[in-house]
């Protein structure tokens, strides 16, 4: 079973691969042709598909980079090690880097494409639903600085994005639903009818039945599609895509990683929810929505007592979004109506994050 989507953008167009069984280069062949090719993947990752991968590009000059996993790897030394690898085999901007992987190796190696000798291509091969449904699209790339999430990076977009969703078989359930977070993310943002295409299907999806897999890959690549071809660098409405993100991205770091990414941005969602309700934008039902669909996925919607509002708030302002000191929030007017909020103020923020947040136990 095989879907092609295609994204065109002002200078690029690729396209986005969803194979049921099986990465299939052989569209990208004659594009290929004498290039040395570098597949960069992870501890994890490695054992289980590098050999596969490698041997799609058997007739090729080919190298591997395995770098350590967990975000708090997503850092400098990995994207040198990146580097140093190429250099050490003398790579070019005519040479391909492939990524093989996660939403982290995605994005590592995007960036160390988009930074040796200014800019080589690349090709994605998402190997998780988070990453298969959202990291991959969109050339996004970039890396972590100890002051937030994803601070050091750039736009650049891949040569074509592989997608083998029998890879999903091998991926820990926890890490799946963290990936469905990022699924429901679309319906909050734009997409209200696929809020009840997820909710129908959601045992199928447990199941990973196969067809369903397929249809909700290649719901959300088309959704994000949408987003990036009409705002490829972020200045307007791709931004939506952040929803649940500012807060998520300060949850992560303060929580030092406690949280995955999807389970950080299902807690943002909530909490988007509540500051959106509490100023009387959409109705308290929008929250109810989105965690009666959160919770059949295991994923969290209230925030550990552990990590205080303040804190939270605190680290929310170093987020790349916030503008001369003023947040920039994506809210919801209602299921699919999400919007750009300019200035919302420091102590609504507080209010939904501690209305989301468990109290801390009563001491003796
Ligand atoms: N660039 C973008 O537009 C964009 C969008 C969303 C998220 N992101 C980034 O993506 C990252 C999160 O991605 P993620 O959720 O994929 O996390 P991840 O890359 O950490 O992968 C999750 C875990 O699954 C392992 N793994 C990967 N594939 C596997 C497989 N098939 N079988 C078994 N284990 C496997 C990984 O090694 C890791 O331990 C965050 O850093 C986030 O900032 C980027």
């Amino acid at each position: 079973m095989q879907t092609q989507l295609n994204i065109t953008l002002p200078n690029a167009q690729y396209p986005i691969i969803i194979d049921s069984d099986q990465f299939d280069i052989s569209d990208l062949r004659p594009w290929l042709k004498d290039k040395k090719v570098m597949v960069v993947t992870n501890e994890i990752v490695a054992p289980l598909y590098l050999a596969d991968v490698l041997n799609l590009f058997e007739g090729h000059v080919v190298h591997s980079c395995v770098l350590k996993d967990g975000e708090q790897h997503k850092n400098s030394s990995s994207w040198l090690q990146i580097l140093d690898a190429l250099a050490v085999h003398r790579f070019n901007r005519s040479d391909v880097l492939v990524s093989l992987g996660g939403g982290i190796v995605c994005d590592m190696t995007g960036f160390a494409a988009a930074s040796w000798m200014r800019g080589m291509s690349f090709i994605q091969m998402p190997t998780t639903l988070l990453s298969q449904i959202d990291a991959s699209v969109g050339g996004k790339t970039g890396f972590n600085h100890p002051q937030g999430k994803n601070m050091i990076g750039a736009f650049h977009q891949p040569k074509a994005v592989i997608i083998n969703a029998k890879t999903l078989a091998t991926l820990p359930v926890r890490e799946f639903n963290a990936g469905i977070g990022e699924a429901i993310k679309y319906a909050g943002i734009n997409q209200p009818t696929f809020y009840a295409w997820l909710s129908e299907n959601m045992h199928a999806i447990k199941a990973q039945n196969q067809k369903v897999l397929m249809e909700l890959i290649a719901s959300c690549c088309q959704f994000k599609t949408q987003l990036v071809e009409q705002d490829e660098k972020e200045q307007g409405v791709r931004a939506l895509l952040n929803l649940g993100h500012t807060f998520g991205h300060a949850i992560e770091t303060v929580s030092d990683y406690h949280y995955l990414h999807g389970e950080a941005v299902a807690l943002g969602m909530v909490m988007a929810a509540e500051l959106s309700a509490n100023l009387r934008l959409c109705s308290a039902d929008i929250r109810k929505m989105l965690e009666n669909l959160l919770q059949a996925f295991d994923l969290p919607i209230m925030l550990d007592a552990d990590y205080p509002a303040e804190v939270v708030l605190q680290r929310m302002k170093s987020d790349k979004k916030v503008i001369n000191d003023h947040h920039r929030l994506i809210l919801l007017k209602g299921m699919g109506q999400a919007f750009i909020a300019e200035g919302v103020n420091d102590h609504d923020i507080l209010q939904a994050i501690k209305a989301c947040t468990y109290s801390p136990p009563e001491s003796a």
